[in-house]
Formats: C-alpha cells, structure tokens, sequence
C-alpha cells in the first residue's frame, strides 16, 4: 500500500543489517546492539486537537450518511519519485485532508460501517522501530525524514482512532460487503481492493466529497483569507524586487514569490504564472525563463497554499516600470471594467454561469468598439467571437484546489446557483498574441488578466483579495509606494 513505509526485511523481524545502497559496509551485531538504547523517552508529547477536528467530524458524518453499510477508503495518496531515489514534496490529497485535517503521507481514513453510521479510523505508519533498526537503516525511518506521530498523538489531534497502516492492506482484501475507494492516489490500497470495486461507484464518492467542498465552513473561509493576505504579501515582495528581475529573467520573481509562500504557508498552491511581454498571453505561462523589460506588462497569477492547504488564486498585470502606456491603458481598464461586471453578479441566488456572461458582454463591447470585431455585440456574444481573445471561462471555485469543487456535477457546479459560503475566482483577461494578423500590430504580445478570489455573502459578495489594488491608477500609485 506503500511505497516505502517497511523497511526490507524478508527474515521477518529479523534486524535489518544494510542500508537499501548498500554503499556502506553491513552494520555489526555490536553497533545493531548498541543502536537500540540510550535514547530519551519521547513517546508522547502533549498535543492540542486540530482546531477543524469539529468540522472534519461533521464532514465524516455527512459522508456517513450518503453511504450508508459501505466501506469508504480515502487515501492521503504516497510519495511520488522525481528522479532515483529524490521524490517530488508530499501533498496529501484534498479528499483526505478535508475529512480528516491529516496530512501523513500514506495514511488512509476507512469509514467502516457501524450500528446506523460508521466508525472513522485514520491508518498511519506508527514511530520507527528501535529494536530492528528501522529507525536509522530505512530511508523512511525517523532518523532520516523526521519523527511522525505516535498513533495515541495522533488520535488526539484528529480525533480518529488510528491504527497501523501496514496491516490495512492485507485487511481490506479479506474484508467483505460493499467498498468504495477514491481512486487516484495510492495504487496499492486500489489493488487491494482490486476485485471489489467499480470506477463508477468510486466516482460517486470523489464526486460527492467535491460537492461537499462547494460551499466553505467558517473555518475554511478564515484559511481562504489567511491564504490571500500572504499572496498579497508576496505581489508586495514581487514589485519591490522589479529592478533585480529586469536584470535576470521571470524566475526572479516565481522565487521571490516562492520564499512568501514557504515562508508563510505550506507551499504554493499551484504553478506560479510569471508571465512578462508576450509571454502574458500564454494562459498557463509556468516556464518562467523569459526577460522581464521595462515598457512591458508583467501578468502574475500566483497564490499561497496555507498549512492546511486551502490557496489562494490571484492575477495582476503590472507595468514593469510603473506606468502602463496608453493603449496597456485602455485594455487594463476595459478589462477591469468587465471583471468589475462579473464580481456585481455574484451574490445568492444568481446562477454560477452569471458572473462570467457578465464580464463576456463587456469584453465584447469593447472589442467592437475599438474596431476588432464587427457587431452588433449581440451576435458577437452569441457568436462567440470574442473568445478568439478572451480565451478561458471567467472563474471557477476556489478552496484547497485551486480549481475546486472539479468534479461536482454540472446541475451542482456550472448549472447551479451561487449560496453564500461559495469562493471563487472572477477572472476575466483579454490576450492579443503575438502572431495574431487579425489585430493592429501594437496590440500584438499584450495580455491582461485580473483575478480576485470572492466569497459569496448572505446579502452580495466580499472580495476576499480586496488588499491588493485593482484599477489602473491605484495600481500605479501601489507599485510607486513600494517601490519608494
Ligand atoms: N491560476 C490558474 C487560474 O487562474 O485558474
Ligand atoms: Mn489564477
Ligand atoms: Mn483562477
């Protein structure tokens, strides 16, 4: 089920001898000996429960009650190889972490069916071993990545029985009656279940925990804005260092974003988009190694993933020297003018696709008015003409994915209606590529996106990301008093 938690030992509980390498000599039966005492007691330390156990418990009862007399496997997914033996950063996935607060890598949370519910019990790798070595030999062993949680700490900060994690695989292939699994993260918890499942019956459940995630606790509102107030942060760091990016490329800004979020949080939550010039009319610009120069626009899509991995999701585009020119101008702005559109048509009861209509017709108006499309806006909306240059739908949910909630179903989601604790993105852009004839050539290489994380309120709308100016001329005047 894991990749690597045991270490190799075929003789059973027989010492391990040998590091895996073997690139130094078998250990004695003196220094095996000599490894096992000495050490300080340091089997429970006094830990608080997670401050969401309330809320991950209600989330397991919600599951509970969908699925009821069915075993429910959700695992935390495992370690992932980059190159030989370095793996890429642990990342429990979202189903996990949302219904336990746990993030150990190989952990799996089994709901087993219980009297008219079910009972939760977190599976985790226990403490290394002392006696056999594991805790010095394995390269998963406590001296070598650090000490875990006991399973009674771990019980206590979850609030889940635990139990060890190496025998759950042999139990749930002997296991009987109804089991579904999420499907996608740990290949060996899926083989064990192998012959007792089916992928439609496993997609019911990642589908009902994504709808589950559709509308955010208090809890999770408060992580939301804890993410946007260091990505705010990192945009600061970001215009302070302009200068020494102009002198080195976009990767001086993708790492000086990178330090806020490590710094501050758990990570980024996704691929930083540092895109200069041209390279902002390439949606997902991730590359980063073009030169940031002054006269450009500079669009940033970027956002801190907290501890408990909720991120945000922000884009400004920047005039690298503080002034945008005249037509960087008029598109900015006509671009603000749909996103300030599409963030009037969030509020309760609106329907999901609204906010994105909104922002659209602006957009179109715009691009008949300069002359780019022939009208009416009417048929250029129906049309859809517009989208040679606007691209990508204007937003989506926002909470521990970056693009949340991806597969609720569509009468849920993208047909549905907006409740008050929904978080999403509205982002509307306008991109004119570089190699589009269709366009005067000084429109040619600029792209601009604005992108504000908002939460759907009991009477309208709060923008989430309100810390970081919007219009043309509060973002010149932000960037003139960082920069000092
Ligand atoms: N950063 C990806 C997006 O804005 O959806
Ligand atoms: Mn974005
Ligand atoms: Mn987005």
């Amino acid at each position: 089920m894991t990749d690597q938690p045991a270490p190799e030992n075929p003789e059973g509980d027989e010492p391990i001898k040998q590091r895996k390498n073997g690139l130094y000599p078998a250990v004695s039966d003196e220094l095996a000996e000599n490894m096992k005492s000495g050490w300080a007691d340091t089997e429970l330390r006094d830990l608080r429960p997670i401050p969401q156990a309330q809320e991950t418990a209600r989330r397991r009862a919600e599951l509970s009650a969908r699925f009821p007399g069915e075993r429910l496997v959700i695992p935390a997914g495992n370690l992932r190889t980059r190159s030989n033996d370095t793996e890429y950063s642990f990342r429990a996935s979202t189903e996990y972490a949302y219904l336990t607060g746990d993030q150990t890598q190989d952990g799996v949370l089994v709901l087993e069916p219980a009297g008219d519910g079910h009972e939760a019990t977190l599976h985790l790798l226990p403490r290394s071993d002392r006696e056999n070595g594991e805790f010095w030999l394995d390269g998963m062993g406590e001296l070598w990545v650090g000490r875990r949680h006991s399973l009674t700490e771990a019980e206590r900060l979850y609030g889940v029985p635990c139990a060890d994690v190496r025998e759950l695989a042999a139990a749930l292939a002997e296991a009987t009656g109804p089991v579904r699994v999420v499907r996608g993260h740990d290949a060996g918890v899926e083989a064990a279940l192998t012959d007792k499942v089916t992928a439609e019956r496993d997609e019911e459940l990642r589908i009902f925990v994504s709808e589950q995630r559709l509308v955010k606790d208090a809890f999770e509102i408060g992580e939301l804005q804890k993410a946007v107030d260091s990505t705010v942060r990192g945009f600061e760091d970001v215009v302070k260092v302009l200068d020494k990016a102009e002198a080195t490329s976009e990767r001086y800004i993708e790492g000086t974003f990178f330090l806020r979020a490590r710094v501050e949080g758990n990570d980024i939550g996704y691929g930083s988009i540092c895109a200069a010039g041209p390279h902002a009319t390439t949606l997902h610009w991730v590359r980063n190694d073009g030169p940031v120069r002054s006269g450009e626009l500079l669009l940033l899509d970027a956002g801190v993933e907290t501890h408990t991995l909720y991120t945000a999701d922000v884009t400004r585009t920047l005039p690298v020297n503080g002034r945008y020119s005249e037509l960087q101008r008029k598109i900015y702005d006509a671009v603000y003018e749909a996103q300030e559109a599409g963030i009037a048509a969030v509020k309760p009861g609106a329907k999901f696709r609204d906010f994105h209509d909104a922002s659209q017709r602006v957009l179109a108006e715009k691009l008949v008015e300069w002359g780019l499309v022939e009208g009416p806006v009417e048929r250029v909306v129906e049309l859809g003409l517009q989208r040679r240059w606007t691209l990508h739908g204007t937003g989506h949910m926002l909470g521990m994915d970056v693009h949340d909630c991806a597969v609720a179903r569509t009468e849920a989601y993208v047909d549905g209606v907006l409740e008050p604790g929904m978080v999403l993105t509205v982002e509307p852009g306008l991109y004119f590529q570089a190699d589009d004839l269709t366009v005067p050539e000084e429109y040619r290489g600029i792209g601009v996106r604005i992108e504000d994380d908002i939460l759907v309120t009991e009477d309208g709308n709060r923008n989430l990301s309100a810390g970081l100016p919007r219009t043309s001329a509060d973002v010149e005047a932000w960037m003139a008093s960082l920069k000092g």
